[in-house]
């Protein structure tokens, strides 16, 4: 009988183990980032309310039509969370975060679930991590987040990015510009795409966002959403624009982004880089005034972005940014024979209690075959242990890497490892 064979579901992807030490890093750059802006982690649920993201990400996008893995069990809906925007506003209407008093600075890492056509940088199962401002009107809330974002993919080295700010305007400024939309794209409706006639009715800022070629050309010239704000969202992008000015934020104004998701208000900004390909967004936000009513919630206004990691990483590939580096332990004891065997059991607590990650062989192997194993296990230093060495309460401890030997007992071989 033919044994079956396993493997991931289509776009989703094992993290293996020559790859989690730069996860690893980058999340401890994210973690140690935002504790400096002052940002606190919140984790919501892998599984939300099928409605809850129906509403929040809104009806008629991608995600939501096209893109949701969900499912019923008994009465309730499930849907594995496309995004985290909307759970992390459910929980601060649930949990009445709101009574913390001041505006909630929070933020998140973790698996999002997509059923996109899998490409480079793009797949079903990918990790976010982002960050949230609630209860903030004031552009400077836009700024200080962008400020975060930013200051995440420097110091990671990645700074050939370019970061594009649009404002997609309050509810009536939006409804100017959508009429005005569809007076442009009505004569010209029957020359466009497919997919752009289907949105011409509900939803005409998204043509905006069409790659089809036969779009292109009529996207080029349609009216601009920066010329229908009113007075107050007009002054609102104005600080944004003045407020990054001022921190030396460099970005490129571009009137056509319209983002993805429904829960936009005034700022909306992406960050492109031209080393990821097709798939070039490494990440985006905006405001979202109207969510936290939406969901249930007190009119709150907030503001927030969320960056692919899977991107961010193919970028370090790009530009030869190691983050991690290579694995290593800092002893392996070999051992020759049962009662070295027994006292490496009882000494590797010893090593690990004083900070000195320390390993041994569990599987029998001979001396020589054992020292290989130090070496592919990039062991910074090694000791041989037999009853001689035993019996004398001397090891020789060898530097693997300048093939140096010294002669030392236990405790002092602790204290040297222990002071470099
Ligand atoms: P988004 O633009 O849908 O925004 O996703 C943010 C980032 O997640 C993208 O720029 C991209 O780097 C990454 N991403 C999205 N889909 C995939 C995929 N299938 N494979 C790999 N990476 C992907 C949001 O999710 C909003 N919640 C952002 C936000 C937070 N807005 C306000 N607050």
């Amino acid at each position: 009988m033919t044994q079956p064979t396993f493997s991931t579901h289509l776009g989703m992807v094992d993290i293996l183990p020559d790859e989690t030490p730069k996860w690893q890093k980058l999340e401890q750059i994210i973690h140690e980032e935002a504790r400096k802006f002052n940002f606190e982690e919140i984790r919501t649920p892998i599984l939300e309310q099928t409605e809850l993201i129906a509403r929040g990400v809104g009806e008629l996008t991608d995600i939501v039509t096209k893109e949701m893995f969900a499912f019923e069990r008994g009465d309730d809906h499930y849907v594995l969370r496309p995004e985290c925007t909307a759970p992390v506003v459910r929980a601060f209407v649930e949990h009445h975060l709101d009574q913390r008093g001041g505006s909630q600075k929070l933020y998140y890492i973790g698996p999002m679930f997509r059923a996109e056509r899998p490409q480079k940088g793009r797949q079903r199962q990918f990790h976010q991590f982002g960050a949230e401002i609630l209860g903030a009107d004031d552009p400077i809330a836009d700024v200080d987040m962008i400020a975060l974002m930013m200051s995440i993919y420097n110091r990671i080295g990645i700074s050939n990015t370019t970061l594009k700010i649009n404002s997609v305007g309050d509810p009536e400024s939006r409804k100017a510009y959508k009429n005005a939309l569809k007076d442009y794209f009505r004569p010209k409706l029957d020359q466009l795409s497919d997919i752009s006639q289907k949105r011409f009715e509900n939803n005409p800022m998204r043509i905006l966002d069409s790659k089809e070629e036969e779009d292109q050309p009529f996207i080029e010239d349609a009216p601009i959403i920066t010329d229908f704000l009113n007075e107050a969202t007009a002054a609102h992008y104005t600080e944004v624009k003045n407020h990054l000015d001022s921190l030396g934020i460099s970005y490129e104004e571009d009137p056509h982004l319209v983002r993805g998701l429904d829960y936009y208000t005034r700022t909306a900004f992406e960050l492109i880089s031209p080393d990821l390909g097709a798939q070039d967004a490494l990440g985006g936000g905006g405001r979202y005034d109207l969510l936290v009513e939406e969901v249930g919630g007190q009119p709150t206004p907030a503001v927030g972005f969320a960056a692919g990691m899977e991107r961010l990483l193919i970028a370090c590939e790009e530009l030869d940014i190691e983050l991690a580096e290579p694995k290593s332990v800092d002893i392996y004891i070999v051992t020759i024979g049962d009662n070295a065997r027994k006292w490496a059991l009882k000494h590797l607590p010893k090593l690990r209690n004083a900070d000195i990650s320390a390993t041994m062989d569990y599987i029998g192997r001979s001396v020589k075959a054992q020292m290989k194993d130090a070496d592919r296990e990039n062991a910074r230093y090694s000791i041989i242990v037999g009853d001689n060495e035993l019996k004398k309460g001397k090891f020789t401890l060898r530097n693997m890497k300048e093939s140096e030997e010294q002669a030392l007992d236990f405790d002092a071989i602790i204290k040297k490892l222990s002071d470099q």
